[in-house]
C-alpha cells in the first residue's frame, strides 16, 4: 500500500521573546517572507501575544497561510490552577500547541506522564499538537539516545488512543528536539536525527499506530539554521524543524522556509 505523502512543517517557538507589539510586526514580517505553499508554517508566540499575532497575520494577505501556535497547555480544562492556560481556552487564538518541551521538562519539572495528559487534552481541545522528546547529552555519549526517547515516547502516549491525529494528517507530530543542540548552536547531524527519526516510528509501530508511524511528521529541532536546514531537509524520515533563535530571524526563517519548500516541492512530484 503506498502511503500518504507526509506534509513538511517548519515552526517556529519564539519561547519567553517578543511584547504583543514586537509580535505582531515580527509575525506580518515572517509571513511576507516565507511564502511557500507547499510548507505548513506554524508561529508559537508567547501567550500574551496570541491574540496580536493571529489578528497580524490576518490583516496580511501572506498571513492566510501561516497557522498560530502555543507553547504549553495545562492539563485540565479549567480549574484552580492559578497563572496556568487550558487547552480549550486557547478557541480562535491557536489552531496548534507544543508539548513536552525540554525547557518545560527542566524548569517545571514536565514528565512524561503529565505530558502525556497535556497532549491528550491539546487533541481533546482540537489542537494539532507538536511533541518534543529528546535525549540530554550523556546520554548521547553514553549510546542510550534511542533506549531514552523511546522510553520517553512511551511514557508520554501512555494511555492516549494510537488514533490521536484523529484522521488529521497534521494532528499528531513529534519533534526530535536532542537537548544538547538547543539553544547551543551545536545541531545533531542530519544522519543521527534520520536514525532517532526511524527508532521513533520504529515505538509508535510498536504502539500500535496505523501504518506503523508511517504517517506521524517527525521534525528535527536544535540550532536549526539557514546553514545547516538542507542537512535535515534531505533525509527522507524528517518532515520538517521546530526553530527556536532562527525564528525570531526573518532573514533565518525565509531560508529555512525556502529550503523546506524544495522538498515538499520534491515529495509533491514524487507522489
Ligand atoms: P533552538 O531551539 O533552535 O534555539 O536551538 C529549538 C527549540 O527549543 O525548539
Amino acid at each position: 500500500m503506498i502511503r500518504p505523502m507526509r506534509p513538511v512543517i517548519v515552526a517556529g517557538n519564539w519561547k519567553m521573546h517578543t511584547t504583543p507589539a514586537e509580535a505582531g510586526e515580527l509575525a506580518r514580517t515572517i509571513a511576507r517572507r516565507t511564502n511557500e505553499p507547499g510548507v505548513v508554517r506554524v508561529l508559537c508566540p508567547p501567550f500574551v501575544c496570541l491574540t496580536a499575532v493571529r489578528d497580524a497575520l490576518a490583516d496580511e494577505p501572506a498571513g492566510r497561510g501561516v497557522a498560530v501556535g502555543a507553547q504549553n497547555v495545562h492539563h485540565e480544562p479549567a480549574g484552580a490552577y492559578t497563572g496556568e492556560i487550558s487547552a480549550p481556552m486557547l478557541a480562535g487564538l491557536a489552531t496548534w500547541a507544543i508539548v513536552g518541551h525540554s525547557e518545560r521538562r527542566r524548569d517545571a519539572g514536565e514528565t512524561d506522564e503529565l505530558i502525556g495528559r497535556k497532549l491528550r487534552a491539546a487533541r481533546a481541545a482540537g489542537l494539532r499538537t507538536i511533541l518534543c522528546v529528546g535525549e540530554q547529552l550523556a546520554d548521547r555519549d553514553g549510546d542510550r539516545a534511542i533506549e531514552v526517547v523511546d522510553r520517553q515516547v512511551r511514557g508520554c502516549l501512555a494511555g492516549a488512543n494510537p488514533g490521536l491525529a484523529g484522521g488529521d494528517p497534521l494532528g499528531f507530530t513529534i519533534a526530535y528536539e536532542p537537548v544538547w543542540a538547543i539553544g547551543t548552536g551545536r545541531n545533531a547531524r542530519g544522519a543521527d536525527a534520520a536514525e532517532m527519526a526511524g527508532a521513533i516510528r520504529g515505538t509508535l509501530a510498536a504502539l500500535g499506530f496505523a501504518g506503523g508511524g508511517e504517517d506521524v511528521p517527525i521534525l528535527y529541532g536544535g540550532s536549526v539554521a539557514s546553514s545547516n536546514i538542507a542537512e535535515f531537509m534531505a533525509e527522507p524520515s524528517i518532515d520538517g524543524a521546530l526553530v527556536g533563535g532562527a525564528s525570531l530571524k526573518p532573514d533565518e526563517m525565509a531560508a529555512i522556509v525556502a529550503r523546506a519548500g524544495l522538498t515538499a516541492a520534491a515529495r509533491a512530484a514524487a507522489a
